[in-house]
């Protein structure tokens, strides 16, 4: 265990000092990009006014034989496009696998200052986090990066899950987690063939009355994890998301799961396609009458202590902290989304 002298040091000479605080950055969604696709790749400088966060995929779904022109293509994009305000993020390939060394070591080199955050996939424990964090700095000296580049681990082997707690906690270069429904089924063995959502046979059966048919209430499968992700990282001061769902067809299906997670303390969600961004924008942005509201609970108590009724509801020092995270939250959006800020009055 680091000492808490050593923990905000660079871990080279000359690489960037590390954050004491996360950027104060909107990512409602994390749009994917498959960088290989020459087509895709000229899409992006409109995507990028659109969207909170572009993201170059080099992983799952990119073919082994298009690696190479995946990293490429990533490097070219993002050297090509102003993101302006939008996030610039790449998705690298597993710690164990033939192209990482390469994917990180080139993207430093190429674009260092202009990359946000690296996601890393199937993180197993913060060990995994120390080798990046180490390599990073050593990376970042050597091509005088000037900002510390994060690092965002998926949450999707059982082993993670476990270690949860050591992994957001691992380095301050840790931006936030990314639930992977779909590799994290898979290492749990659960009986799935799906990226994300709920299973119609995982439910809980009502109490038999008579010969009445009885109704099932399918359950959430992902709030488990859902909810050990947004503890370990909200007690870490750093950002939990919902990751990815599979069926672009179900509009309603995404935006339920979507909003699960927004409400269990979810800031964001991956959009994998163009009709799930803006299912991501309406449901991470808060809803204009919570707004509201919560601009009445705090107008109504200044220095956020004692207790007032409001609309006949109780209000105290308690709601008056979830008042500010809607109101801190709805301030954020209006920055970036003029339109957004008429709605909410700010
Ligand atoms: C994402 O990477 C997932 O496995 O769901
Ligand atoms: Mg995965």
């Amino acid at each position: 265990m680091k000492l808490p002298r050593q923990f905000f040091k660079p871990l080279a000479i000359g690489a960037p000092a590390p954050y004491r605080e996360l950027p104060v950055r909107l990512e409602r969604m994390i749009h994917f990009v498959p960088p290989h696709l020459e087509k895709m790749r000229a899409k992006v400088p409109d995507i990028a006014k659109q969207v909170d966060v572009v993201l170059g995929n080099l992983e799952d779904a990119i073919p082994s034989d298009a690696k190479e022109a995946a990293r490429k293509g990533f490097i070219e994009m993002a050297q090509a496009t102003d993101f302006g305000s939008t996030g610039l993020w790449t998705r690298i390939n597993c710690l164990n696998s033939p192209w990482v060394l390469d994917d990180i070591t080139e993207i430093v080199a190429a674009i260092g200052n202009k990359l946000d955050v690296i996601m890393l996939p199937k993180v197993e424990g913060a060990w995994d986090i120390h080798y990046l964090d180490q390599l990073l700095a050593q990376l970042e000296a050597r091509h005088g990066v000037q900002k510390p580049i994060l690092i965002h681990a998926i949450l999707e082997t059982a082993e993670g899950v476990k270690n949860v707690e050591e992994i957001a906690a691992a380095s301050p270069r840790m931006h936030g987690m990314s639930l992977g429904p779909a590799d994290l089924a898979a290492s749990r063995a659960m009986k799935t063939t799906r990226v994300g959502g709920g299973h119609p046979d995982y439910k809980v059966l009502a109490d038999p009355d008579g010969d009445k048919p009885r109704i099932g209430f399918q359950q959430d499968l992902w709030h488990y994890t859902i909810a050990k992700m947004v503890d370990a990282c909200a007690a870490n001061g750093i950002k939990p998301f919902y990751g990815p769902f599979g069926d672009f067809a179900d509009l309603a299906a995404c935006e339920s799961q979507f909003r699960n997670a927004f409400l269990q303390g979810c800031v964001g969600a991956w959009s994998l396609h163009p009709t799930q961004i803006d299912i991501a924008k309406r449901v991470f942005s808060p809803d204009p009458g919570e707004v509201a509201f919560a601009l009445k609970i705090v107008e109504a108590m200044p220095d956020g202590s004692g207790a007032v009724m409001i609309d006949g509801k109780m209000q105290d020092d308690a709601t008056w902290k979830q008042a500010k995270v809607i109101v801190d939250l709805a301030k954020i959006v209006a920055a970036k989304d003029p339109e957004m800020g008429k709605v909410y009055g700010l």
